[in-house]
């Protein structure tokens, strides 16, 4: 089987974080979100892979991912020129796919749950389709799957105002060139996109059968700042404790945290996990960190309180401030300077001070 990963769009609701980067590349546990999907693919032992990039930062995902090799993958790049929609994109890959049967990966969707039982269950298959559904309690939100007793899907529709389930469509997809037919006849939506939803439910009409599988662990669809803090937290709970860094007497640790390699956690530092730090950072001063923090490579952390927050690269923090719910992009430096503050914003950027 083949794999599709979706990297295009916008990401206005993560503005200004996405003016430098696609959405997909913000880091989620120190990477990028859309890696999570490379990974489950591979180990589903999917390694042909198909991004598929647009838009002004597109490079920076070539530069990222590469050829794949670095992640044990063979990868091939696909331009979807404007943002018309996930069919659209997927309609882009027909020949790369040829007649294999192959799995979309939306490059925002975070979920827990490997996928390779669902792969394997599909290889096997006669169906032209499967869909992983979890439960939502905002389901006019998403695509929605109505279904009957025997795991099979009876219609699936996008965000509907009076939804029939709180069964919404995860951003991944079990699929076979039998698609592509169908994707030719779309028209575009409201929103002008040509959908996954509708295709799918092209695919029912047209006598095809889709079968589906209930996620119940977590998944989120990560187009805001709290979806991503809160995608982090929940990947941070679940990673293993490793500690390569070093620590003076005197700094207090609870929970789980990782420190990588060459960090130093000076004394009077107090870090409550799960908490993540990354390479090379120093961490001092009377600085409190976490619950629920990753912290890149070489940060200088001085001072202050950070909970629930993602701060990336290259980050200097000197100033006794409590960052609560923040994302503090690459390279920023928030320092003390005296009385009057003097602060350099860039364009859509939000302090809640
Ligand atoms: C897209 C799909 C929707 C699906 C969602 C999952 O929505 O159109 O059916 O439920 O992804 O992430 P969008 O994020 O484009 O609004």
């Amino acid at each position: 089987m083949k794999g599709i990963i979706l990297h295009g769009g916008y990401g206005t609701r993560l503005r200004p974080l996405t003016y430098a980067r696609p959405k997909q590349l913000l880091p989620i546990a120190n990477i990028p979100m859309s890696q999570y999907g490379l990974i489950s693919l591979k180990n589903a032992g999917i390694t042909d892979v198909a991004v598929i990039i647009g838009g002004d930062n597109s490079q920076k995902v070539k530069d990222y991912y590469g050829n794949g090799e670095k992640f044990g993958v063979n990868i091939s790049y696909v331009t979807q020129d404007e943002p018309k929609g996930i069919s659209h994109a997927i309609g882009l890959c027909e020949s790369f796919i040829g007649n294999e049967k192959f799995v979309v990966f939306l490059g925002d969707n975070i979920l827990l749950k490997e996928i390779t039982e669902s792969v394997k269950d599909f290889e096997k298959s006669d169906y032209d389709a499967k869909i992983l559904l979890c439960e939502v309690s905002n389901p006019s939100q998403f695509g929605i799957a109505d279904v009957d007793g025997n795991g099979m899907i009876k219609k699936i529709m996008e965000k509907p105002k009076n939804p029939p389930t709180n069964l919404a469509v995860i951003g991944i997809y079990f699929l076979t060139p039998v698609i592509f037919g169908i994707i030719k006849k779309l028209k575009p939506s409201w929103r002008n996109e040509l959908e996954i939803t509708d295709a799918l439910q092209m695919l029912l009409e047209s006598n095809h059968k889709i079968s589906y599988d209930t996620i119940t662990k977590y998944w989120k669809d990560t187009g805001t700042v709290d979806d991503i803090i809160d995608a982090n937290k929940t990947i941070l709970e679940n990673m293993t404790p490793v500690f390569e860094g070093k620590k003076d007497d005197g700094v207090t640790i609870n929970g789980k945290i990782i420190v990588g390699k060459n960090s130093m956690i000076k004394k009077g530092v107090s870090i409550t996990g799960p908490v993540l730090i990354g390479d090379n950072c120093v961490i001092e001063g009377v600085s409190k960190i976490g619950p629920n923090v990753s912290v890149g490579n070489n940060a200088h952390i001085q001072n202050c309180t950070i909970e629930d927050s993602i701060v990336m690269d290259g980050v200097t923090i000197d100033c006794k401030i409590t960052l609560s719910k923040s994302i503090v992009s690459y390279n920023s430096r928030i320092t003390w300077k005296g009385e009057k503050s003097s602060i350099i914003v860039c364009e859509d950027s939000k302090l809640e001070l």
